[in-house]
């Protein structure tokens, strides 16, 4: 073997293996929002990772910076384009379309998880590969459909534990009103000299000009500052939802912030628009955003109809709460002899299946190594095999929180567990 083929190989920048316990918050995570979800009437959808490019650039918006500068895209063997998914709303409503399943149901609620692609600078709390936990309700135009799914995700997030959050919510108008506020924006921008803003900002003024108002550069933000608002200019339907979702929190108890400025990094958005917000992870602060899409199923070439959702990225929830516990585990089996091997082995099988939950250490050691292992698996009691217990049929149970121990026919080695 050349020398060159025994370097190890490294992982890809900005992806990462999880390895229990972080592994293990994920889970715990996935699994309660599957509980809550479904409570909500949301069944999951389990998508490709891979789409047609296509489908990223019509739906999240050819001058995004997810669609310029982030995709994982690249020819396959015919040399159709193909992406990685930077996000899964565009993939829910291709599917939503090419399987026609707004003719079988009025209203569909789907959840999928999963991992994203990104070609972002990684830093704590931003990575290439990312999880989210996605919701969307496709088919409901009805403001009572925002508040909703607001209210779910909200239970979610103070069911794993959170709750230091902060809910900004916002209206970007809809197709009639948004017009009117682009054209404000535009001449405010014109006016404003635009050698002031970054060279991004004077890109994006010409070709989307929504997008200055998420700008990070200090001199944009500054300069935003008298900025046209976008609550001054929704036309009286959407005032009127926007008022019925804020409502309907409010009865609820859920507390938000009108944030006139969050504009979202994708183009298919319109009227209610959120993030959920956290000032203990650093300037990655959003663990969750969403908001109302009508206009994206009609232009994927679907049925007009409306929808809306959120995602939640997982690395920030689990950033947030930290790792799980280890467990630990109700046994131990410690074999202190060669002939008691195979007999440890399947007790140790055995008592998994009457749902009990142990390790065995495989290899014959001292009592004291045995005993150090039971102890590093956090387990409650170490169920002994040595030389005597393999004569007798029996096994010595040692408590390892006070060490008392007791023998006990082997048959009878469930018995030990009674009111654990
Ligand atoms: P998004 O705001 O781009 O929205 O992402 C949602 C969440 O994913 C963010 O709040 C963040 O927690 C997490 N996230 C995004 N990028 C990264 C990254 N590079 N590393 C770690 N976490 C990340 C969407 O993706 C929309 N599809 C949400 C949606 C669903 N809108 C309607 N339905």
């Amino acid at each position: 073997m050349t020398a060159k083929a025994m370097e190890i190989i490294h992982k890809v920048k900005g992806f990462s293996d999880i390895f229990p316990p972080r592994s293990e918050t994920y889970t715990r995570l996935e699994e309660a929002a599957r509980q809550i979800f479904s409570r909500y009437g949301f069944g999951e959808l389990r998508l490709p990772l891979l789409e047609k490019t296509e489908l990223f650039a019509r739906s999240i918006g050819d001058e995004t910076d997810i669609v310029q500068k982030e995709m994982y895209s690249f020819q396959d063997r015919k040399g159709r384009s193909l992406t990685l998914r930077p996000e899964a709303t565009a993939g829910v409503a291709r599917a939503y379309i090419e399987n026609k399943i707004y003719a079988g149901q009025e209203v569909s609620k789907l959840y999928t998880l999963g991992p994203m692609f990104r070609y972002e600078r990684p830093q704590k709390g931003r990575q290439r590969q990312f999880h989210q936990i996605n919701a969307e309700i496709l088919g409901s135009a009805a403001p009572e459909a925002d508040a909703e799914l607001l209210l779910m995700l909200t239970s979610f997030l103070k069911n794993i534990g959170l709750k230091a959050l902060v809910l900004d919510l916002n209206s970007l108008g809809c197709s009639k009103c948004r017009p009117v506020f682009i054209e404000a924006v535009d001449a405010f921008l014109r006016s404003e000299e635009r050698a002031g803003f970054c060279p991004d900002c004077q890109q994006r003024s010409q070709t989307n000009p929504l997008r200055t108002y998420d700008c990070k550069v200090d001199r944009c933000r500054e300069n935003m500052k008298g900025a046209p608002r976008i609550t001054d200019y929704i036309c009286l339907d959407c005032r009127d939802h926007f008022q019925v979702v804020k409502d309907l929190l409010d009865r609820s108890g859920v507390e938000y912030r009108i944030n006139p400025n969050l504009v979202r990094g994708l183009d298919y958005y319109q009227r209610t628009t959120f993030e959920v917000i956290s000032r203990d992870i650093g300037s990655q602060s959003a663990v969750a955003g969403g908001g109302r899409y009508d206009g994206l199923l009609k232009d994927l070439g679907g049925p007009d109809l409306p929808g809306i959702g959120f995602a939640c990225g997982l690395e920030r929830l689990v950033m947030l709460l930290g790792e799980n516990e280890p467990a630990g585990c109700d046994f131990f089996v410690a074999v202190l002899v060669p002939e008691a091997k195979e007999t440890g082995l399947l007790l140790a099988c055995e008592l998994r299946e009457q749902g009990l939950c142990g390790e065995t250490g495989f290899e014959v050691k001292s009592l004291k190594s045995q005993l150090r292992l039971a102890n590093k698996h956090l387990a409650r009691k170490c169920l002994i095999l040595g030389q005597e217990e393999m004569a007798g049929s029996t096994v010595l149970a040692k408590d390892m929180q006070t060490g008392e121990q007791h023998e006990v026919a082997r048959e009878k080695a469930l018995s030990i567990f009674d009111g654990l």
